[in-house]
């Protein structure tokens, strides 16, 4: 089971097939298989649950939170509590977290998005200029990523194939202790911290999947979920409003 859960980590849409909407694996945002500290590790958030979630308001278990990731992260369905596959991924994660104190935030845990702020506020037109200089030879000048044999080697920032807009990299802190950290890959650390809030909000001015608890109203969907200054949804950027003409999901 410790060995089908990393499988399911490194390469979501072959192993859990029936629960992904995207092109997106974990392991692209939860680098070095989830092991890598500042990527929101797995041997670091296994120990944290149960935990309180702002995002929906009550304490979840691993397993909900698992169910959460599915659920936007990868764009995809909610997998039932006794699936295979969620059963699979704790255990993968029990076993990264192997003599880990219980309960504990260890350093390393999430993004430390904590006192990460951009010294000037973040801006489209440099961030556009970083994007073409330091991401587009991976990401493609058009941020679609890039398949070998219908497989992403480099995975999408947005559009169809890409996170949707109701999960935890749209918002502009957690993109942005991402991209500081550890992009351009294995160049982690090299942007200055502007440059990371500004790629990160150019990313993140993009359509990408509708939120799946979209109401009908973008301007509702974004007072219940987006009252945020960290997220651009709802925003007019460029005279267009995110949301608003949501990249339809790639079919599979
Ligand atoms: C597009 C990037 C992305 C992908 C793909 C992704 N995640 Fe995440 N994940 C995040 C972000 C960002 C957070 C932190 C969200 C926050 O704190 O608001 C997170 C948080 C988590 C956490 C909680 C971490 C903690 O320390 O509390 C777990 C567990 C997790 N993800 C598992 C998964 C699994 C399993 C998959 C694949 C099924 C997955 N993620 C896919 C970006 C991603
Ligand atoms: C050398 C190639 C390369 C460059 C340059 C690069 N990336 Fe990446 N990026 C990757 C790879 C590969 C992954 C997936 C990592 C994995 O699966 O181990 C990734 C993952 C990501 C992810 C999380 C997955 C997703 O699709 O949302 C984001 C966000 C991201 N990169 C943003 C950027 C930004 C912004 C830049 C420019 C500052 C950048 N990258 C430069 C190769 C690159």
């Amino acid at each position: 089971m410790i060995r089908k859960g990393r499988a399911i980590f490194v390469d979501t849409p072959t192993h859990a097939r029936d629960y992904v909407g995207d092109g997106l694996s974990c392991s692209n945002c939860h680098l070095d298989a989830g092991r890598r500290p500042n990527a929101a590790p797995l041997w670091a958030a296994w120990v944290r649950y149960p935990r309180y979630r702002s995002k929906n308001k009550h304490v979840n278990t691993f397993t909900e939170r698992l169910q959460g990731c599915f659920k936007y992260s990868m764009n995809g369905k909610v997998p039932p509590a006794d699936a295979a596959v969620l059963v699979a991924l704790q255990a993968y994660a029990y076993w990264l977290a192997t003599g880990a104190p219980t309960g504990a935030d260890l350093p390393g845990a999430g993004f430390s998005k904590q006192g990460f702020k951009p010294p000037q506020p973040p801006d489209y037109t440099r961030g556009q200029k970083v994007f073409q200089e330091q991401c587009a030879l991976c990401h493609g000048d058009d941020g679609q990523g890039q398949r070998v044999a219908g497989r992403y080697v480099f995975p999408p920032l947005w559009g169809a194939d890409s996170f949707n807009w109701g999960a935890g990299m749209q918002q502009l802190d957690n993109a942005a202790t991402f991209i500081k950290a550890n992009m351009p890959f294995s160049r982690g650390g090299t942007l200055s911290d502007q440059a990371a809030w500004d790629v990160a909000y150019f990313m993140n001015s993009h359509e990408r999947p509708q939120d799946p608890r979209f109401t009908g109203s973008v301007v509702e969907t974004r007072k219940q979920y987006h009252a945020t200054s960290m997220s651009l949804y709802g925003v007019e950027v460029n005279g267009h409003l995110l949301g608003s003409a949501p990249a339809n999901p790639a079919p599979q």
